[in-house]
């Protein structure tokens, strides 16, 4: 993959991206030392083990062993393939990649242009909701609903006045090109004309942002008890917003999620600001749309369970429902909260408080449960047809998870309920599982998140590598006197023998730069995580030496041992001892050669 791109733009783009900017964006950074010391946004832990080395340009979490370079950084954390994290990495730094077309340059500052405009409508919002006279509208009604200023503050909410043209004129008091903001979904044009309307009139504005808490679109409710226009008016996908691919709130709730380890779907933004002030971080909401496979990719990298907490009508039993078809394939654990009848999540904890709606969630039952419980409630047990139906939509549905001891088990409850033998069920679910083609997909196999794979090099090791990988100064020597056998570890032997033949063939470029050549996650795990570490070392030459000549008198002590077992050996015969005993004098005396070749 790394074909696509030349060494010296990947270099160029990585010099031009300072790792700290990177990580210290999406990750609260500290100080420690010569690192910067964080909260590892890639696994729960309560003390920072995540290392981000400014001088090197390196990462790398002690606690669940990912490491690399920034673009390693993003493409874990963003998700993305390596193509996209060098893209979008260029993009910020304003790097145009050889192999694109001459359009790409400016759809870049097209939709630098958009983010730009959504920043500031942002705050143009923001300060009618607070400061005008025609905001009232909205301050009442955020008053009756009961969100706190700081709500209003922390989601950046606004209020769109109720005009045609509040919008348009404003863009041009920005000197905004119209047909930009048209683009950013703000405005619209009369047919055929050019003339521009605003989308959002009289309504209250919730920013929707991206994971970095970039505004990228909007959401607008309505004020009045006008039922002749829509609820909610959603931006329209552009250039920078994909509805489908964003959560109302994750920009907020992302290290809560990673701390519970579980997210809470609510599914509208005032669902999700009522569990905020409620003191539950740990939510997102898809915005009234169907759960997508990105929805549960996203969620994926935080949390491992979900808990659906869906509107109590009709409608939002029915998207828990229809959720499910992603989620389960995911591999995330799924439970169903049931918020009870007339209420919503926001309503329920304005009507019976934050601890009761806390109990709701702990009651939360798995979803398969949840989902037996209401196609019996929902069919009649009595008839063959209901029975079928019963059986039929469990059966396809637990198939989706691909988990045989789940299958069985679910088999099992529903035998119970529909008072049947557990075989015939499992027979039922049994053919769909061999109908169903998704079933013979093989299943991603992910990476352990917490232990390393294999036992790590030993310290001096370690110290070898560090010493090749942060002192290019050194490689002449250590090329001439070090021979790569000398270490017994063999991701860290393959290491040293990169390392020198990069400096060989003068490939070396940087420690990034090498990162990207390593041969899979282990290797580069490896060497992040020896090259974080922080301490400078005090002549390294002199290092270098000394744990060069102790790795190789290792070795000769391995092979002294060899030599001493078999010579005390009584089946070995006199003329092999003695030539045991020879061959040890020349190792001793190997041992005491200093390195020269
Ligand atoms: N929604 C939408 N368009 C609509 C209705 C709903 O995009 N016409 C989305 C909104 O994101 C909304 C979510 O679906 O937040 C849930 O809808 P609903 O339950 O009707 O709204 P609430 O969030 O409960 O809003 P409110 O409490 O103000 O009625
Ligand atoms: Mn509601």
């Amino acid at each position: 993959m790394a074909g696509l791109f030349s060494q010296a733009t990947l270099e160029q783009i990585r010099a031009a991206n300072d790792i700290v900017d990177i990580i210290g964006a999406v990750v609260p950074l500290r100080r420690a030392g010569a690192n910067f010391l964080a909260l590892c946004p890639f696994h729960k832990e309560k003390t920072p083990s995540f290392n981000v080395n400014p001088q090197r340009q390196v990462f790398y979490c002690f606690g669940c062993h990912k490491g690399g370079n920034v673009f390693t950084f993003l493409r874990e954390y963003e998700n993305l393939d390596f193509p996209e994290a060098v893209r979008r990495l260029a993009e910020r730094a304003k790097i145009p990649l050889a192999y694109e077309t001459g359009a790409e340059p400016q759809l870049r500052s097209l939709k630098e242009k958009l983010l730009e405009i959504h920043a500031q409508i942002t705050l143009r919002w923001q300060n009618a909701l607070a400061n005008e006279a025609s905001g009232e509208v909205a301050r009442d009604y955020l008053d009756r609903r009961g969100v706190s200023a700081e709500a209003v503050q922390l989601f950046r909410l606004g209020y769109a006045p109720d005009l045609w043209d509040d919008t348009v004129n404003w863009a041009r008091s920005k000197d905004y090109d119209l047909a930009t903001v048209e683009k950013a979904g703000l405005i619209l044009r009369k047919e055929g004309s050019d003339h521009f309307y605003d989308r959002f009139r009289g309504r209250l504005m919730f920013p929707i942002a991206d994971e970095q808490g970039r505004v990228i679109g909007f959401s607008g409710r309505i004020l009045s008890g006008d039922e002749k226009t829509a609820k909610y008016v959603n931006s329209p996908e552009t250039l920078i917003f994909t509805k489908s691919k964003v959560f109302f709130g994750l920009d907020k709730s992302k290290r809560a999620l990673l701390e519970a380890g579980s997210a809470v779907i609510c599914e509208g933004q005032l669902d999700l600001i009522a569990c905020f002030m409620a003191g539950i971080q740990n939510v997102v909401a898809p915005q009234g749309t169907a759960f997508t496979a990105d929805h549960a990719r996203i969620l994926k990298r935080y949390v491992q369970e979900v808990v659906l907490c869906f509107d109590s009508d009709q409608a939002g039993q029915n998207a828990a429902v229809r959720s499910l078809d992603h989620l389960l394939a995911s591999e995330l654990a799924v439970r169903v909260a049931v918020v009870p009848p007339p209420d919503d999540p926001d309503s329920f904890i304005k009507n019976h408080g934050s601890a009761a709606f806390k109990e709701v969630l702990e009651r939360a039952e798995g979803f398969f449960d949840f989902y037996l419980a209401r196609l019996c409630g929902l069919n009649d047990l009595g008839s063959d047809r209901g029975r079928l139906i019963v059986l039929r939509s469990m059966a396809e549905a637990v198939q989706k998870t691909g988990n045989n001891v789940l299958i069985d088990g679910y088999a099992r409850k529903t035998a119970l309920r529909l008072g049947v033998s557990p075989d015939s069920v499992r027979l039922e679910f049994g053919k769909r599982q061999r109908a169903s083609p998704s079933a013979q997909e093989p299943s991603l196999v992910e990476e352990s998140p917490v232990l390393p794979r294999s036992q790590p090099p030993t310290p001096h090791q370690e110290w070898l590598l560090k010493l090749l990988l942060l002192y290019e100064e050194l490689q002449d020597w250590a090329v001439a006197h070090f021979e790569p056998e000398w270490v017994s570890h063999p991701l860290a032997r393959e290491i040293v023998q990169q390392r020198f033949s990069a400096h060989r063939n003068q490939t070396w470029s940087s420690l990034p730069g090498f990162l990207e050549q390593c041969n899979g996650p282990d290797m580069r795990t490896l060497v992040a995580r020896v090259s974080v570490q922080e301490r400078a070392i005090p002549n390294p030459a002199q290092q270098l030496a000394d744990v060069a000549l102790r790795l190789r008198n290792q070795v000769l002590d391995q092979k002294l041992m060899t030599l001493v077992r078999r010579a005390n050996d009584p089946t070995t015969d006199e003329a092999e001892q003695l030539r045991c005993l020879r061959e040890q004098e020349v190792l001793r005396s190997a041992k005491r050669q200093p390195l020269v070749p």
